[in-house]
């Protein structure tokens, strides 16, 4: 605890507590000070029910999947197969909607790539000002490659969508908008569902990336509007290397395959080729067993929570955080939406972003600093970068008050 600023304990500190025994790297010391680790955004440490079930698959069950007539092979099949059906279940689809990727970036790349082969000139993609570089520069080269034009939707002072400018942009023209969940860079939470309904009003399909949204609650596509929505497996406590493309299923029968190779045929011969029905068309080649039964196990985890109690408890870290930081000299927060998931982006005055995070990391706090994939947002506020300081369900007053003491020792070493 740092002897500089105490804040009182949060109403739900004990049920946060007792979520947080689940993450045994959460207790490590870094340099000599208990971990404050709040780089969620960047990644979600992994309960032990999601590392015990890797364990178990490599040490008892290994085998490939939709390959074998063994024991071991169909065990496995049908591991991978409940696997899809709890995911489905998990957000509103069917299992045949459900494509196992590697992760959100693999899953926009997919689609985009996919829709750059029925794009025309004339034709307009719709991003957000808020994007990740992994919902912008696939749309992009989508764009260069069918003479597609990409049109922006632009975000205020605040970093709230401007949605008047939205409806503007919105034409016949309009064949795609892909637009994310929540803003990894400054925690805005959009208004998917408006957004969709507009463009759905336009004809346009509607992507969602939601690599930030399942750490904060659960996610439901029809809810959303989403045609298509990708997700990570660890940004929400699952493994790297897992994500999800959801996708409605004609959509996904009409979108032609990313990657040619094993598991995604009917039929091979060299006059031609006959793809698997969806969802295997889309994915070619051994995937990922071990991670996706992981994945599983994260969102078992994720579903036997309480999550009105989590978002009470994250809404007091953000606001508690983003008090306390407001109080001290020299900082401004960066992205002050009303409607925010629990991270918090802010400057100082002095101190470049990197030399805070470095200050910050020899006294035990994890932040990610920099542009944070956003370039685009970055500019639009001119700045380099921002420090980050992303929160998850197992935060607390300690790790709020460990980033404190950080920016003391920051503020006294820069003024
Ligand atoms: N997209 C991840 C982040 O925001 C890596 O940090």
């Amino acid at each position: 605890m740092s002897d500089l600023i105490e804040i009182p304990e949060a109403p739900t500190a004990t049920a946060a507590a007792v979520l947080r025994r689940d993450f045994a790297n959460l207790r490590q010391r870094v340099y000599g000070h208990p971990l404050a680790y709040l780089d969620n955004a960047a990644t979600t440490q992994k309960p032990d029910i999601v590392i015990d079930r890797i364990h178990r698959f490599y040490a008892t069950e290994n085998s490939n999947v939709h390959r074998g007539v063994h024991y071991l092979s169909q065990q496995a099949t049908d591991a991978f197969e409940q696997v899809r059906a709890t995911v489905a279940n998990y957000i509103g689809a069917s299992p045949s909607e459900i494509v196992f990727t590697s992760g959100t970036t693999h899953g926009v790349n997919m689609v985009a790539s996919g829709m750059a082969q029925r794009l025309q000139p004339g034709d307009d993609v719709i991003v957000s000002a808020l994007e990740h570089h992994a919902n912008i520069v696939p749309w992009q080269i989508a764009c260069e490659r069918s003479g597609a034009t990409l049109r922006v939707i632009p975000v205020d002072d605040g970093g709230v969508l401007d949605l008047t400018a939205y409806g503007e942009l919105l034409s016949d023209r309009t064949k795609i908008v892909a637009v994310g969940h929540t803003s990894n860079a400054i925690g805005t939470i959009n208004p998917v569902s408006e957004i969709s309904r507009l463009a759905h009003e336009a004809g346009a399909v509607v992507l969602v990336d939601a690599a930030q949204a399942f750490a904060h609650g659960p996610v439901d596509v029809e809810e959303l509007g989403a045609d298509f929505l990708c997700f990570s497996g660890h940004k929400m406590f699952g493994p790297t290397g897992t994500g999800v493309l959801f996708g409605r299923r004609d959509l996904l029968e009409a979108l032609p395959p990313f990657q040619g190779g094993g598991d995604m045929i009917d039929t091979v011969s060299f006059e031609g080729t006959s793809y698997a029905d969806v969802p295997h068309k889309h994915e070619a080649g051994t995937p990922n067993i071990a991670g996706v039964l992981g994945l599983g196990a994260a969102i078992e985890y994720l579903r036997g929570l309480d999550w009105e109690l989590i978002q009470r408890h994250e809404n007091w870290l953000l606001e508690t955080a983003t008090e306390q930081l407001r109080r001290l000299s020299g900082i401004t927060i960066v992205g002050t939406a009303p409607n925010k998931a629990s991270v918090v982006s802010f400057v100082h005055h002095k101190a470049h972003p990197y030399d805070v995070g470095t200050v910050l990391d020899r006294m035990g706090v994890a932040v990610r600093t920099g542009h944070h994939c956003a370039m685009p947002l970055m500019e639009r506020y001119s700045l380099p970068g921002t420090v980050r300081a992303s929160f998850a369900l197992y935060n607390n007053g300690a790790d709020i008050e460990a980033l404190l003491a950080g920016m003391h020792k920051v503020e006294s070493l820069f003024s």
